[in-house]
């Protein structure tokens, strides 16, 4: 633990701390309640964000989380009494968040389920989706139709709350009955994956939801927080924030990584299906038929965007990116970017919150082409240029946690464990704990 106001700690001299590692939580509590709905890329554990509201906020306090991805900080707000406004570019986010923050009344989800069942085992089903040509490459004919089936019962569901909560489920689904190589953070096909039937492994994911939806509601309730406000957007943390400025108490926030996770490649299954849906999803059709590409280019840290002008607040920036410039540009001008955007949301996140307020950012460093990306170092330097003020470093060890630890060290692209080679990255993260001065 570090505490030097107002100045960048070293942070190679920092020491894991186990306080905050976590590291015997089994799996069961980090995928506790609602935590389990839906897989998503590089998520928080929930214990971290307990631990941060717990220590920076008291009730009724307002928590956001400007990356909100799958609604981590919002479920832990709610939990712990706290008002929470997330958000997120990405709308699959939006849907999964939306869902694990809304605790539908088991009566009523029951009910739902019933419904279901009748539809499914009843419709007298003919195809009204047609679907975007890419989702012919992940799935067989077969598999295709099961899933319009499963689709169509969904829709006969009377109650938004309950009809959202089966949606969530067929979007997590749609990874188990497609082609997709399960663990692989790149889209990839898996020629000997043996496909289960949809119906069985969707009715088998919707019997934990339902089981873990009670136990939610029942939390909630008992702890007079179940009508807590919690708010979830789809919006661009660069942009308008949808807070109002000088509102926020807390934020806890993980940003993306540059040219790390393509978290719209890797959502492409739900957002090509729901996309497709234009009687459903109107606001998502265009953008998932017709532009997909520019879509991509929205999220944060994504490679191949048009090269952004700006100043990048950090001198230890400036010479990554010079570093990266006599090795390959390109990949320079992705690094540019992303500090150039992380600048936006860190000015952004200043302007959000009230005087006195905290900002918790976890983020970890890593190496593209043999150059170190200290992220965490660049976060900090420009945090203390938009105005804030220090108050804790934390480094925490995650090395246990980490799906995809090793990275090529010549294309800096992600490897396995058989590439000599390889080198480790994310063994650690940061915790930064800073303040808008009072
Ligand atoms: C590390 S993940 C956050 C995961 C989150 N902490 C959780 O527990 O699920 C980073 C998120 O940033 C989002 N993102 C990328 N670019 C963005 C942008 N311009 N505005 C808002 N969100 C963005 C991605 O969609 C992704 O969900």
């Amino acid at each position: 633990m570090v505490s030097m106001k107002n100045v960048s700690p070293d942070f190679s001299k920092l020491v894991a701390s186990d306080e905050w590692s976590f590291s015997d939580e089994s799996r069961a509590n980090t995928s506790t309640l609602t935590h389990s709905y839906h897989r998503y890329p590089a998520k928080f554990i929930p214990q971290l964000v307990d631990k941060l509201i717990q220590q920076y906020t008291v009730e009724g306090d307002l928590v956001v989380d400007p990356f909100g991805g799958c609604g981590t900080t919002l479920v832990e707000s709610k939990l712990n009494g706290r008002r929470g406004i997330g958000f997120d570019i990405n709308p699959i986010a939006k849907l999964i968040t939306q869902t694990k923050i809304t605790p539908v009344d088991p009566e009523i989800l029951e009910k739902s389920h019933q419904q279901f069942l009748d539809a499914y085992e009843n419709i007298d089903f003919k195809e009204t989706i047609t679907h975007n040509d890419r989702l012919h490459y992940w799935f067989d004919d077969e598999t295709l139709g099961k899933l319009d089936r499963i689709y169509g019962a969904i829709s006969s569901i009377t109650s938004s709350d309950a009809k959202r909560f089966y949606l969530c489920a067929f979007s997590h689904n749609l990874k188990n009955s497609s082609r997709w190589l399960m663990k692989s953070i790149k889209p990839t096909i898996d020629k000997n994956k043996k496909i289960s039937d949809p119906f069985l492994s969707i009715n088998r994911h919707l019997k934990q939801m339902i089981r873990k939806n009670e136990l939610f509601y029942e939390t909630l309730n008992q702890a007079g927080n179940i009508n807590n406000i919690s708010k979830v957007y789809q919006a661009d943390s660069t942009k308008k924030w949808p807070v109002e400025d000088g509102t926020i108490d807390l934020i806890v926030t993980s940003p993306p990584y540059v040219t790390s996770y393509e978290y719209a490649d890797l959502h492409q299954l739900s957002l090509l299906w729901f996309g497709s849906d234009s009687s459903q999803f109107k606001s998502w059709h265009n953008k998932f038929t017709k532009e997909f590409i520019d879509f991509r280019r929205d999220f944060i840290g994504t490679s191949s965007k048009p090269k952004k002008i700006g100043d990048l607040n950090s001198e230890i920036a400036e010479k990554i990116v010079g570093d990266l410039m006599q090795i390959n540009k390109s990949l320079a001008r992705d690094v540019a970017n992303y500090f150039i955007d992380m600048k936006k949301v860190f000015n952004r996140m200043y302007k959000g919150l009230k005087d006195g307020g905290t900002a918790g950012v976890i983020i970890g460093n890593t190496a593209l082409k043999g150059v170190n990306i200290t992220n965490a170092e660049v976060a900090v330097e420009q945090m203390l240029k938009a105005g804030f003020e220090t108050v804790d470093f934390i480094k925490r060890d995650i090395s246990s946690k980490v799906i995809a630890p090793w990275r090529d060290s010549s294309t800096g692209k992600f490897t396995g464990l058989k590439n000599p080679n390889r080198h480790r990255v994310y063994e650690y993260e940061y915790v930064i704990i800073m303040r808008k001065p009072i």
